[in-house]
């Protein structure tokens, strides 16, 4: 038994070494996601506009944003590190605000969300947080919701993030997928 543990935990290094990972996100004593400042100056990797999947969200105006070590390791090597974390930010979108006489510009938010790939469901496993406006922490959305099997579903080819969406990622994994890996 013991030296099967052993071998499970070389396994494990093994995995860790080759798939670059990130510092990635903290956590507090009960698990609960530290929610990381400053996520407005990430890069954004989307934008969609009142796209409806989920019933009658209303219309809405969604940005993605990638955190900043991620997007480099993502840009080098089209993959997403452990550790990864993507924020989906959704706001109302407004209307006519001077000088514009038609067209749709962001307001307020509506909520916020993040996407990590932290592992806690096994190798590769990807786990959403919840979290209230100005909250310090957000809570990890169980696995039985249908926020996974939705991505899994339709994303699921693409670490159950929704590259469909994502044009400037998408583009940067096609350069990484013809770039020769440096010796
Ligand atoms: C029926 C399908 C569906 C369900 C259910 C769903 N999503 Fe998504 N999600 C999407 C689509 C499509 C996008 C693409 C970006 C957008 O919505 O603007 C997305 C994008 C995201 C992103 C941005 C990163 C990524 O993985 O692409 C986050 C974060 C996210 N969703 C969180 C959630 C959470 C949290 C829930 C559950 C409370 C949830 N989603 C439920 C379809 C779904």
């Amino acid at each position: 038994m013991k030296r099967l543990i052993l071998l499970l935990a070389g396994a494990a290094a093994a995995v860790s070494l080759t798939a670059a990972a990130v510092a990635g996100p903290s956590f507090d004593a009960e698990g609960k996601i530290i929610i990381p400042e400053n996520m407005d100056r990430w890069p954004t990797v989307g934008t969609t506009y009142a796209l409806q999947y989920e019933g009658d969200g209303g219309t809405t105006l969604n940005t993605v944003r990638l955190d900043p070590d991620s997007y480099d390791t993502f840009v080098a090597t089209g993959k997403f590190p452990v550790g990864a974390v993507l924020q989906l930010e959704v706001r109302r979108p407004v209307e006519e605000i001077a000088p514009a006489k038609g067209g749709k510009t962001q307001g307020a938010v509506v909520g916020r969300s993040l996407h990590v790939k932290d592992e806690k469901g096994g190798p590769g496993t990807w786990t959403f947080y919840g979290f209230a406006a100005g909250a310090k922490t957000g809570n990890a959305i169980p696995r039985s919701q249908a926020c996974y099997s939705c991505h899994d579903q339709h994303a699921g080819a693409h670490d159950t993030v929704f590259m469909q969406f994502y044009p400037t990622l998408a583009e940067a994994r096609e350069r990484a997928a013809h770039t020769p890996a440096t010796p």
